[in-house]
């Protein structure tokens, strides 16, 4: 075949389909398992609907989990390693306390290890598991691109990266821009507030001495704010308060009208109210009459969060245990 047709043809059509095929550009690729472990996601999701049908609340803490990992050195399971004699691991880190669901990690990685030996990494554990969370909590499902492999390294310090809950609207929006992420995934990870609780030290300050003069925030309802200190008196640290009141354990669209009543926990939560791109979502999603749109994005915004700093190839390794390096 002459080599100016090739070029002309066929190069062309090869860029095309290696663009449309199921790898992206992190190198991830959805089914990474199918030859090495073709049960792996049944496994995952098995064990997962145990899970949740005993301890639905674990739903929250594990989708969490996964946020805390991938804005941290990326998605590569540094949030499950334990602190070793010399060093202290993220874990430790106060923002990371609360988190939950260790030992769901460890109970499949387990079951993996016995199906498909030194395959499975925790990093694609910690994806499926937060993707199967939301799903068994009534939530959207969507095909989560896998090859993620472990990293070698958790610090305290690194930590800083996370969000912190009094962030404002450009904070948060620079954090997310640091991990590759838009204004949209923003708006949308957030609806993830759907699902679960906070400690009452993360939005106290907000009810108790927001300006240092024992005021609240008033970009919070007034009235809520007095639900509020009934919850949480001023030296409850760790009590818990559910962020979408009633319907904490379900996945839905209530964040939103949280959001928009302006009863949302956190600073962060208000100041989507701020900017327009942002309050235009939550204001679309408050009148919409199914979660439709909101269930897509979330599953995007999850893939592309999933995507941030992965370890793939040769990089990192496949941990046998996915609280220590091998
Ligand atoms: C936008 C920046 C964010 C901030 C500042 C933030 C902050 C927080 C805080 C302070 C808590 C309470 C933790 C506790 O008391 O244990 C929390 C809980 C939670 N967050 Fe976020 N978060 C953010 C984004 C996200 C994202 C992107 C997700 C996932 C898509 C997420 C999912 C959750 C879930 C499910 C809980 C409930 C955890 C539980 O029930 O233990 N958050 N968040």
């Amino acid at each position: 075949m002459d080599s100016k047709f090739v070029l002309k043809f066929f190069l062309p059509i090869s860029i095309m389909l290696l663009l449309s095929g199921s790898a992206d550009a992190q190198g991830l690729k959805v089914g990474f398992y199918k030859k090495t472990c073709p049960n792996a996601e049944t496994i995952v999701y098995n064990e997962m609907k145990r899970v949740i049908s005993v301890a639905p609340s674990l739903a929250g803490p594990l989708l969490r989990l996964f946020f805390h990992d991938c804005f941290v050195r990326g998605c590569d399971a540094s949030i499950l390693l334990n602190s070793t004699k010399n060093n202290v691991a993220e874990k430790e880190s106060p923002i990371n306390l609360s988190l939950r669901g260790y030992g769901v990690i460890d109970t499949i990685k387990a079951k993996l290890e016995k199906a498909c030996p030194g395959i499975v990494s925790c990093a694609d554990i910690t994806a499926l598991v937060a993707r199967d969370a939301v799903y068994l909590s009534k939530g959207p499902s969507w095909e989560v691109p896998t090859g993620r492999r472990d990293g070698r390294a958790s610090l305290i310090a690194e930590t800083r990266q996370l969000p912190a809950p009094i962030f404002t609207f450009q904070q948060l929006k620079a954090s997310f821009a640091q991990k590759g992420l838009s204004v949209k995934d923003l708006v949308v990870l957030s609806g993830g507030h759907t699902l679960g609780t906070s400690q009452c030290s993360f939005f106290s300050p907000r009810l108790y001495n927001f300006t240092g003069k024992g005021d609240a925030d008033p970009s919070l309802d007034s009235e809520y704010v007095i639900k509020l200190k009934n919850k949480c008196k001023p030296t409850d640290t760790t009590k818990l308060a559910e962020m979408d009141p009633g319907s904490f354990l379900s996945f839905d669209t209530d964040y939103y009208k949280i959001v928009s009543k302006r009863r949302g926990l956190f600073s962060t939560d208000s100041a989507l109210l701020q900017d327009a791109e942002t309050r235009s979502y939550v204001q679309r999603q408050v009148k919409a009459s199914n979660p439709r749109e909101f269930f897509k994005d979330f599953g995007v915004s999850m893939v592309n969060m999933g995507n941030t700093g992965v370890l793939i190839g040769k990089q990192g390794e496949i941990r046998k245990n996915c609280a220590v390096v091998n």
